[in-house]
């Protein structure tokens, strides 16, 4: 039974709800079967024998989550970030994500992504891929075989869209189903419907892809209210639909999964009330935000008053850097850019509070990840070289410099299910 389990003993910290960091100085994990089995400051007798992996001035936190990248754009990040949103679409990414139609260029794109992805840290994410489905299986299983859990989109487009990227709706469909239907079953690794967002999907597409979502029990990742205009061209996308997420409730699109909405920057209480109801995540971007978005998210005020869950994601290649612990950083300082812009509505976040949407909330959509409290899998990395010389950091500081200042090469261990993985 003991060569089963693993002990650590250092600096711990992890979120112990969506406000509030746990911080364990000097203490010991007991990792049993890949899951934490307690945390304590002495060790429990009965695992004095169990080897031991001392983390010195090292910090161990959960893996993170990114619940909202397009492992297609990662050939286009740091590009074109000039451009504001439909420009930056039309000129940089549908070129780019038409590519995918070569399986070597997707093969060779989305093992470099993933890879990265891994480097960072990131272990659990919501994926976009194309329109291209034999990519898109590529794509999930490589994610598969490198332990992720993940969900992956084949995106849908019918409509407003270029010619070269612009898919007929019956095929669309028809594509899509192939595509969830041959991936069911695996617990780690899921198929989820991704129409890209309102604009480019017709009624019939969306009212198709809520059948798929019915008889395959599938959940939905798009972009949700994302500019001004977006969110008025939802009104009138056809008749009978109120606000961008009232589409996906009448085709029937977000009660057969996790849901998943990224940006959520110009909400109407409509598409709260929507939200709330079916439990559904936002994901703020506040990278891509920065780069082709002209618009903050309320972060602040959907979860402190709104009660409102908040995951993060990189939204590569609108977002230029995979990590989501910049991410995290990122959208403190954006919160308090809205906080000076609107002082009326709403405070800043905190860094617990950005931290938390990185790793629990973001968690939240996959299977016991997020956190390192007892019960959680052992998804989790050790952060090291964060302090300077005879400048010792509390551990709660070395995880906010990580964040701030640090890169890849501050992460020294990564484990999967309580397994140190080596790229
Ligand atoms: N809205 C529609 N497509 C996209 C995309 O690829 N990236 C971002 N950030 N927003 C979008
Ligand atoms: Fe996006």
């Amino acid at each position: 039974m003991l060569e089963k389990t693993k002990i650590f003993h250092g600096d711990i910290v992890y979120s112990a709800d969506r406000n509030t960091l746990a911080v364990h100085e000097n203490s010991y994990i007991v990792v049993k079967d890949g899951f934490v089995e307690g945390i304590s400051l002495v060790l429990p007798e009965e695992y004095l024998w169990a080897d031991t992996v001392e983390l010195g001035r090292g910090v161990l936190i959960p893996a993170f989550s990114d619940l909202h990248i397009h492992a297609s754009q990662y050939a286009q990040r740091g590009i074109g970030m000039d451009r504001l949103l439909f420009d930056w679409l039309d000129s940089y990414t549908f070129p780019q994500e038409a590519r995918y139609a070569d399986p070597e260029y997707a093969r060779a794109m989305y093992d470099a992504a993933t890879l990265s992805m891994m480097k960072c840290g990131t272990f659990h994410a919501s994926i976009f891929t194309t329109i291209h489905r034999a990519a898109c299986d590529y794509l999930f299983e490589r994610v598969r075989s490198l332990g992720m859990q993940a969900y992956i989109g084949k995106v849908n487009m019918d409509q407003n869209s270029p010619d070269f990227l612009c898919e007929d709706t019956s095929k669309s469909l028809k594509e899509t189903e192939a595509f969830v239907s041959s991936h069911t079953g695996d617990p780690r690794v899921k198929p989820i419907l991704t129409p890209r967002f309102s604009p480019t999907c017709s009624e019939p597409l969306m009212k198709g892809l809520g059948r798929i979502a019915a008889k395959y029990c599938t959940g939905l990742q798009t972009h949700l209210v994302e500019s001004p205009a977006e969110a008025e061209a939802a009104k009138n996308w056809a008749p009978g639909y109120a606000c961008d997420s009232d589409i996906y409730e009448k085709c029937g699109l977000l009660e057969h999964g996790p849901v998943i909405f990224a940006h959520v920057i110009f909400p109407e209480e409509r598409d709260l009330d929507i939200i709330r109801k079916y439990n559904c995540l936002t994901v703020h971007c506040p990278e891509a935000t920065t780069n082709v978005i002209a618009g903050i998210m309320k972060a602040e005020r959907l979860l402190s008053e709104d009660n409102i869950p908040i995951a993060l994601g990189s939204d590569i290649g609108g977002g230029s850097s995979p990590a989501v612990y910049h991410q995290a950083a990122l959208a403190v300082q954006l919160s308090k850019q809205r906080e000076f812009y609107f002082p009326e509505e709403s405070g800043h976040l905190t860094f617990a509070q950005a931290f938390a949407m990185a790793t629990l909330t973001g968690g939240s959509a996959f299977d016991h990840v997020g956190s390192l409290a007892p019960g959680y899998r052992f998804d989790a990395l050790v952060l090291d070289g964060l302090e300077d010389p005879m400048s010792p950091l509390s551990p709660a500081e070395k995880l906010e410099r990580f964040c701030y200042c640090g890169t890849d090469a501050n992460i020294v261990k990564r484990y999967i299910d309580g397994k140190e993985i080596f790229l």
